[in-house]
């Protein structure tokens, strides 16, 4: 089949890449110069493992191609995929979607014959709709059905949960449109992954469903590691003893420092708007997205605490990883840009080192001192915040890291090290919900 793909971000690049692995012939369409030479030179512009190697092998097989002027692409697509940015409107929360309605209109005047167009871009409910009203007008005579296929990806993970999802969203009620995206995803059903063919309009609300009950998740267990240091009890524990009754399942209750990246924080500000336009607020993810900014402000504080100090001039505090999570370099909504300046507000001097995303950091975090590893950045230290679990931290020669620190601290963010084995090197640590 002959796809489009408007946008090569994150998910436009992931998606594009593997739908020509699974056979198809995939143009990817953006408006950016740089970024489309970069792509035909074989550059990335993200870092997520594996996409380099993905790409190259299909640019080389002749089913990936890449193009500024997508005009004959969308042309002899059956499918046209929109995967443009939907970010945060300035001001009132609410998913900017003009980069979406521009799409629209573009292909609306290009459409040859029964094409597919298809969002794959997070949506709020409804956009669909008005896609498919955007492109009537422009085209009277288009013919088209306006499909809502929502992405799953997790940002380092993204091409396994593309090839081995879960399940597929398909929103349509057109009958073309539900066969040419059942041919799409054809090479999916090796694995009898579920298909579920639902309702334009559910499809959207889908996405967002599942986004704000992940986010609620994780904001359920970082209150209960809140109780668990105050009753001393052990989050873990409480974790795997929930997560093992198949009704709550084991993943996403990780407590850390709040969840960021590109699609929680967004999604579930988008989700909370929607809502309240519709008049049936949804009062548990408003009550998230206030815990989880609480939260990721209130970590300075926990680190303070740890070094027995409140005023932390004079104070070094080494960072061991900056992004939002690892094996990415992306820095969206990172708990890292909350805590390291409120860090410095407190007076501390801060060095920190990021296997990926310390470029990216340097241009949204100020007075950092950039260390190129684990090592460098303990040294000196009065404390190490773990920030990020990149696997890098996870079996640091902790004899090495006392001998560098000024004095031992460690604040470990993300449950990294056990309690008893720090104290025993004779370190002071702090973690999450492990009283
Ligand atoms: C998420 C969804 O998982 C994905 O399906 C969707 O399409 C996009 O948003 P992503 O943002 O890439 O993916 O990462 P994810 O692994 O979901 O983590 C999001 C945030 O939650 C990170 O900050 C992570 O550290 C945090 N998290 C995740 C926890 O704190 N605890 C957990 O148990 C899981």
């Amino acid at each position: 089949m002959r796809v489009a793909m408007i946008g090569t971000g994150y998910v436009g690049l992931v998606s594009g890449a593997c739908f020509a692995d699974f056979g198809h012939v995939v143009t990817c369409i953006d408006k950016d110069p740089s970024k489309i030479e970069r792509l035909e030179r074989g550059e990335i512009p993200i870092f997520e493992p594996g996409l380099d190697d993905l790409v190259a092998r299909n640019v080389r097989e002749g089913r990936l191609f890449f193009t500024l002027d997508g005009a004959q692409a969308i042309r002899e697509a059956e499918a046209v995929f929109i995967a443009v940015g939907t970010p945060t409107r300035r001001g009132d929360g609410h998913a900017d979607l003009s980069y979406v309605y521009a799409a629209a209109e573009e292909i609306a005047g290009l459409i040859d014959g029964f094409t597919v167009v298809v969002t794959k871009s997070t949506v709020p409910v409804g956009t669909g709709d008005e896609v498919e009203a955007i492109i009537r007008k422009t085209n009277p005579n288009a013919q088209f059905a306006v499909v809502s296929n929502p992405e799953f990806l997790r940002e380092g993970a993204a091409i396994e949960d593309f090839k081995r999802p879960d399940r597929v969203v398909v929103g349509t009620e057109d009958e073309r449109g539900q066969a040419v995206m059942r041919d799409l995803y054809r090479p999916l059903s090796l694995n009898e992954t579920p298909i579920v063919f639902t309702g334009r309009r559910t499809s959207e609300l889908i996405k967002y469903a599942a986004n704000a009950f992940l986010a609620m998740k994780i904001t359920f267990i970082n209150e209960m590691a809140d109780l668990c240091e105050k009753v001393g009890a052990d989050v873990q524990q409480v974790a795997k003893g929930i997560g093992l009754d198949k009704r709550i399942g084991a993943k996403f209750l990780n407590a850390g420092p709040g969840y960021g990246g590109s699609c929680f924080p967004k999604d579930t500000i988008a989700l909370v708007k929607t809502a309240q336009d519709f008049g049936a607020p949804t009062r548990l993810i408003e009550t998230t997205v206030q815990i989880n900014d609480d939260r990721k402000k209130a970590m300075a504080g926990k680190i303070a605490r740890a070094m027995q100090l409140d005023d932390l001039t004079g104070r070094t505090i080494g960072v061991l990883g900056l992004t939002f999570k690892p094996n990415t370099d992306d820095m969206r909504d990172a708990p890292s840009l909350d805590i390291i300046p409120a860090l410095q507000a407190l007076g501390a001097k801060v060095q920190a080192f990021d296997p990926e995303g310390a470029k990216e950091a340097s241009h949204l975090l100020k007075d950092i001192d950039f260390k190129s590893g684990a090592y460098d950045a303990a040294e000196g230290a009065d404390a190490l915040v773990i920030l990020t679990e990149w696997d890098q931290f996870r079996a640091l020669d902790l004899d090495r890291l006392k001998l560098l620190m000024r004095s031992p601290t460690v604040v470990d963010l993300r449950n990294v090290y056990k309690p008893a084995e720090m104290v025993r090197h004779g370190f002071t640590y702090a973690s999450i919900g492990r009283g």
